[in-house]
């Protein structure tokens, strides 16, 4: 842990008065923000989500760096929806692809319906699943749906969803930039990730995040991205 990280502790402020800090950013001279924001874009559109991982081990601290990044996302009420559960461990690396692929099987075999299956086949994608086994690091994500106050009161958390999913862009984007590959998974049902990382009741199973290096051999869908032209509309 930092020097920094160690000097402030964070408490909830939920029911605290308003207060306030300066906030003061040097402004960017616009030369530079353009060069910056050409660059983010081409390294950004170079980012592809990977299924084939090297076994090669990563720097564990990369990972916690790109964590750490993905934790300063904004969140509904500032209440910070979110745990990340980093598993190195290959024992349990085993246990989830086992549970994910007992479940993908039955996705595969029908859970899913035909339309699913038809925006899946371009994909490439099937019940089997060695990322998660090959990837040397797994980022579980966990959504907080509820906090539970001293006296065991429930305290809502609003925009779990929204909240929780720009911090997991955040992180994938701190990833790719960092020279690691990733891939968003999504099993469903998630509720085996709860039991095996023995989490708490207030959290629910977000994505499970294999990070790595693609395989030697590795090979994505040839998928086209829409245009900025498709996406914009300016007003
Ligand atoms: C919410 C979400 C869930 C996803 N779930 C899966 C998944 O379960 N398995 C998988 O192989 N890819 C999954 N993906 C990855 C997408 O298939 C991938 O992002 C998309 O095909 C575009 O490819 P790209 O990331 O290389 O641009 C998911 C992506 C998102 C945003």
């Amino acid at each position: 842990m930092s020097e920094t990280e160690q000097q402030q502790e964070w408490t909830p402020i939920h029911g605290a008065p308003y207060r306030s800090v300066p906030y003061r950013p040097q402004r960017m001279p616009e030369a530079e923000s353009l060069a910056h924001a050409a660059e983010l874009r081409t390294r950004m559109d170079e980012r592809r989500t990977v299924r084939q991982f090297a076994t090669d081990p990563v720097p564990a601290q990369v990972v916690r760096d790109a964590i750490a990044c993905a934790a300063t996302a904004p969140s509904g009420a500032h209440q910070q929806p979110w745990t990340f559960v980093l598993v190195q461990d290959p024992e349990i690396r085993r246990r989830i692809r086992e549970a994910a692929e007992h479940e993908e099987q039955i996705s595969y075999d029908g859970r899913l319906g035909e339309e699913w299956l038809a925006a899946l086949r371009p994909l490439g994608t099937d019940e089997v699943k060695p990322h998660l086994t090959d990837a040397p690091a797994l980022i579980v994500v966990f959504q907080q749906r509820y906090w539970l106050g001293e006296d065991g009161t429930k305290h809502k958390h609003y925009y779990v969803d929204e909240s929780v999913g720009i911090a997991v862009g955040m992180l994938l984007s701190a990833l790719h930039l960092s020279g690691l590959a990733a891939l968003i998974h999504t099993p469903s049902p998630m509720r085996f990730l709860s039991q095996v990382l023995g989490r708490p009741e207030n959290e629910k199973a977000f994505a499970v995040i294999p990070v790595g290096y693609p395989a030697a051999d590795c090979e994505v869908p040839d998928l086209v991205r829409k245009s900025l032209d498709q996406v914009l509309v300016e007003v």
